[in-house]
């Protein structure tokens, strides 16, 4: 008989999944003789085992770089969503996004930085890591935080390639324009597909003076024009446009032969991106979001719930209730009862 593993492998090979990401947990039930093992109930013996990713293939096809440039031919918008975590991942997955971004919005929503200045290529692998274990249809992109590009398009694509080979994204996206044109070159030729970021780049907000909407007056709308045909030119296959004017947003757009997928950019551009957590509301009701941010969820206020009944419950004793405790065999109690009161040990 096939051995359990390599059972799980095949299953992924029936569901056309081109990145088998099904491995059996070692905590899992013992084979039974008569059914597979994907066929039998799962039995889980920790309360921290990751959810089979199997759930979210659902046989369908993987997102590729073509059916994106097919989506964009035929002007169907492109879904982007940021995720940081393995659950985060398999949700924006689950709910059919075509693309998945580890963004460096990790540093300041996931790790509490005040900016995403201070956030690692390390930290930032990990994440891609821990997304990538979940995803095997969506198309994962990792960011390249400050620091690991602008140095030299050789540091560029030492980072790409460590962004791929360690944090096994499908491929890459760093800010900047016309003067990261070398760098994008650099790093498409060696074959790593990657999204140029331009208008709002977070990561020089101290330069741009803050968080403010880019292309705003004619040549700063000129400029942001020279910038996405440059990181388009210099083989970008999508380009972010981040807090832009709508109206110059479409212009954009409508002058590149890529996609540009928006963030504050309006709806004419030819995708959206946001980041999860902000549009499912995992954060305290008084925090600030960004004009453009829709909250589609209040994940807070249903988490905050859920662990405020926790407490009470513990605290009253009504959790663990009867359908929560193992049993034990009442001799084997009694029997245990009388060897400690007998002083046995
Ligand atoms: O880091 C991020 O999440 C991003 C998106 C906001 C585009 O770059």
């Amino acid at each position: 008989m096939a051995s359990a593993s390599a059972v799980y492998v095949s299953r992924a090979s029936a569901l056309n999944l081109t990145r088998p990401l099904l491995r059996r947990p070692s905590y899992a039930v013992s084979s039974t003789p008569t059914l597979q093992a994907w066929q039998r109930p799962q039995l889980r013996w920790s309360s921290h085992a990751p959810a089979s990713p199997s759930l979210t293939a659902r046989g369908q096809k993987p997102v590729t770089i073509q059916t994106l440039q097919k989506m964009h031919a035929e002007k169907t918008p492109i879904t982007m969503l940021t995720a940081h975590n393995f659950p985060s991942a398999l949700m924006a997955q689950e709910a059919g996004m075509d693309m998945i971004l580890v963004g460096d919005s990790l540093a300041m929503v996931s790790l509490g930085m005040p900016d995403t200045s201070e956030v690692t290529l390390d930290e930032m692998i990990m994440s891609a890591r821990a997304v990538s274990r979940a995803v095997n249809r969506s198309f994962t992109v990792g960011d390249l935080p400050m620091g690991s590009y602008e140095i030299s398009p050789e540091q560029a694509l030492a980072s790409a390639i460590q962004m791929v080979k360690q944090g096994r994204m499908q491929s890459v996206k760093l800010e900047g324009g016309a003067e990261m044109a070398p760098a994008i070159k650099k790093i498409t030729t060696a074959g790593i597909p990657l999204v140029a970021h331009i208008g709002l780049t977070p990561q020089r907000q101290h330069s741009l003076g803050g968080f403010r909407v880019q292309g705003n007056t004619l040549d700063k709308a000129m400029d942001l024009l020279k910038d996405a045909k440059a990181v388009e030119e210099a083989g970008a296959f999508a380009v972010v446009l981040e807090c832009v004017p709508s109206d110059i947003a479409a212009e954009v757009t409508n002058a590149l032969n890529i996609p540009t997928i928006g963030i504050g950019a309006g709806n004419q551009t030819s995708g959206q991106v946001l980041v999860q957590i902000d549009m499912i509301g995992i954060r305290p009701p008084d925090s600030f979001l960004p004009k453009f941010v829709k909250k589609y969820g209040s994940m807070w206020d249903m988490g905050l719930a859920a662990i405020q009944q926790y407490k009470s419950e513990v605290t009253d004793r009504s959790y663990p209730g009867p359908q929560h405790v193992y049993k034990s065999d009442a001799k084997v109690t009694e029997a245990f009862k009388a060897a400690i009161q007998s002083g046995e040990s």
